[in-house]
This record gives structure tokens, C-alpha cells and sequence, in this order.
């Protein structure tokens, strides 16, 4: 049996299927070892793009494989550089934006997403969505510095102006350690 919420990456990846449409241009903004860049890239189809980004080349070396595999690599462009500078890449407006946050699960765990950087990334990731879309954000309230960013984005994300956005947070009230979390804002028309 499919659990309808089994975690907040699949909660996440319900709205993906929701939101996206084939022809839509949407931005991964942690894209590790490629597996949501590959499920983004199925979901815009040939005429779509995916922008993707990580500091690690290691990251882009998996995801360069991932998408190989797929047979997805004319569907996105793969950059390495923090999502704190997407206006730098990312000119035009885009539909959705994940951040699956943190670490890589089998990769050096101080290399983690940032308050500071992704409240930045997240700034911009405001101004870079069209009306109606959609910014996904995965947060691990699980160690240290995953906890002071979930924080900081609760904070900064309840005081949007709710006639601008819709802000929903989804979590996991009976499990025990701390489980990954999902904020999500919609821009309103
Ligand atoms: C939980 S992993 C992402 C999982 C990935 N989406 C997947 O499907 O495998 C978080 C990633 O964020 C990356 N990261 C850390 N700081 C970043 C930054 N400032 N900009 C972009 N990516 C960053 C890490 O290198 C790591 O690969």
C-alpha cells in the first residue's frame, strides 16, 4: 500500500506532479545526487527546462550520470554555484523551485545548506517565480545547523504578506528524531 504522506520529499514530489506541466521551466536548487533533478526533467518533458544547482562537483558528476541514464541531459542545465546566486543564471520567471536542504546522505555532512545562503536563495527565489508558482522547501530539523535553518525559514516565511503568498508547512506530529519538514509558498495571482 502507498502511503498518501510518507515522508516530506514525497509530499514535495506530489505537488511537483500536481504543479508541473510539460513546456514549464522550474529550478532545482540542491541537486545532490541527481534524483529529483531526473524526476523534475520527467515532468517538463522535452519543450521544459531544469536549472540545477549545487557547490559540489561531485554533485554534478552523479547528476550528469543520473540524467545520462535517463536520457534527460537536453532537459537541464546543470550549475555548479550556490543557489544564493540563481539571478545570475536564472533570468527568466519559473513555475516551481525545490530546495531539498542539507547534506548529501553519503557525502561529507559538513558540506550542508546554510541559513544565511538559502534565506538569500530564497529572496530571490521570490522574485524569480511567475504568479501562481510554487516554492518547495525540504527542511532536516535533525542536526544542528538543519534546526537553525528551519527556524530562520519559519520565521522569515510567516511574516510574507499573506496577499502575496500562501504559506503551508506539513510535518510529522507522532514520529520520533526530529523528521524532515515542508514548507510551502505559493505566489498569489
Ligand atoms: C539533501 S542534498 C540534495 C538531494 C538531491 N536533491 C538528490 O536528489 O539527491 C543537499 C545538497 O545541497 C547542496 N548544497 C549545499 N549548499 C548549497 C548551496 N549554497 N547552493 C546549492 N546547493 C547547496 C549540498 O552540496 C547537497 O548536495
Amino acid at each position: 500500500m502507498e502511503f498518501l504522506f510518507k515522508n516530506a520529499v514525497e509530499i514535495a514530489k506530489k505537488i511537483c506532479l500536481m504543479k508541473v506541466e510539460e513546456g514549464d521551466i522550474i529550478v532545482d536548487a540542491t541537486m545532490g545526487n541527481g534524483n529529483d533533478t531526473a524526476f523534475l526533467c520527467s515532468l517538463v518533458g522535452e519543450t521544459g527546462k531544469v536549472y540545477a544547482f549545487d557547490v559540489q562537483e561531485t554533485a554534478l558528476n552523479n547528476t550528469r550520470k543520473c540524467l545520462l541514464e535517463a536520457q534527460y541531459q537536453q532537459r537541464a542545465q546543470l550549475i555548479l554555484d550556490g543557489h544564493e546566486n540563481m539571478d545570475r543564471y536564472v533570468t527568466a520567471k519559473v513555475k516551481l523551485i525545490l530546495f531539498n536542504l542539507g547534506y548529501l546522505p553519503k557525502g561529507n555532512h559538513a558540506i550542508t545548506t546554510k541559513k544565511e545562503t538559502t534565506l538569500k536563495a530564497v529572496e530571490k527565489s521570490l522574485d524569480a517565480l511567475e504568479e501562481s508558482g510554487v516554492l518547495l522547501l525540504v527542511l532536516y530539523p535533525g542536526h544542528l545547523s538543519g534546526r537553525e535553518e528551519k527556524e530562520a525559514l519559519e520565521y522569515f516565511t510567516s511574516n510574507l504578506n499573506q496577499k502575496r503568498y500562501t504559506v503551508t508547512k506539513h510535518s510529522f506530529l507522532n514520529q520520533i528524531n526530529n523528521p524532515p519538514e515542508l514548507i510551502c509558498i505559493e505566489k498569489n495571482r
